[in-house]
């Protein structure tokens, strides 16, 4: 397996009982694109076993950062949730998929729908200036069931607004909107319908989405991209295909 590369892991942080996310050394060699998966795992009875995962840290960071769920008897990550600073894990040189600004058509705000660890490649997304220039604002929803499991606030909210290079246009162009939908929250609701009603837009102070205007992103379960494609369907979007530009991409959460 040629392009498999074995990195170090750094930083391991714990969200709760089902989430935790981890840092790794990064190859100098190892480009990818804001909004990418790349295939990672570890060595298990002498050989690899591994998943996709979105890349979570920005193409620019000196490190690789990813999100992940703790699956009790999941193959990879009831094993990947035990990794210490020091440990070893493999991750391939090809990244790929379909969550890139490039693939949309122009618009003027960018909706990035995420679920669970469906925020992974947003988390890399918000933190590329481009996207900044290319949209007037950039719109992230995350939706969890509970309080515990809205992963990166602090870094949403109060770290990259002080971003030394371009904390100004997060501030400014950046909406961050959690909903929880199994406990009481300011924000409460699955996305699907707090868009169908409306209250997502109203409590952000947005139009209500327009084809020439509003992009999107969706990140999540099957069930929570079926649902939410619908909706857009429904309202004239187009999901990109087979090269041809539409208003939204669409990619699959990692789920073991
Ligand atoms: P709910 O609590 O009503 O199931 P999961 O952990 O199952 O992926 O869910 C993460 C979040 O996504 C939860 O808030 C969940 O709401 C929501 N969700 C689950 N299925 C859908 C769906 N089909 N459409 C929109 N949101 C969904």
């Amino acid at each position: 397996m040629s392009n498999l590369q074995k990195e170090t892991v750094l930083e391991v942080q714990h969200w709760n009982d089902t989430l935790f996310s981890f840092k790794t050394t990064r190859d100098q060699g190892f480009r990818f694109k804001n909004g990418h998966f790349t295939m990672i795992g570890l060595e298990v009875e002498g050989k690899p076993l591994l998943r996709a995962y979105s890349i979570a840290s920005a193409n620019y960071e000196e490190n690789l950062e990813f999100f992940s769920i703790k699956v009790p008897d999941g193959p990879l990550t009831s094993r990947l949730q035990q990794i210490q600073p020091g440990d070893q894990i493999y991750i391939s040189r090809k990244p790929t998929g379909t969550l890139l600004t490039d693939f949309l058509l122009p618009g003027k705000h960018l909706y990035l729908l995420a679920t669970g660890t469906g925020l992974a490649p947003f988390m890399s997304i918000i933190k590329d200036p481009e996207v900044y220039e290319l949209y007037e604002k950039v719109i992230l929803v995350h939706g969890v069931r509970h309080v515990s499991e809205l992963a990166y606030q602090e870094e949403i909210q109060h770290a990259l607004p002080k971003n030394e290079f371009f904390g100004e246009q997060i501030a400014e162009q950046l909406l961050y909107y959690p909903t929880v939908t199994r406990e009481p929250y300011i924000n409460q609701g699955r996305i699907t319908n707090l868009m169908l009603d409306g209250k997502l837009f109203e409590d952000l102070g947005m139009p209500a989405p327009n084809l020439e205007d509003d992009r999107f992103m969706l990140c999540g379960s099957p069930a929570m991209l079926q649902d939410l494609t619908r909706v857009l369907d429904d309202w004239g979007f187009k999901e990109t295909r087979k090269g041809v530009h539409g208003e939204y991409v669409i990619e699959r959460a990692f789920v073991d």
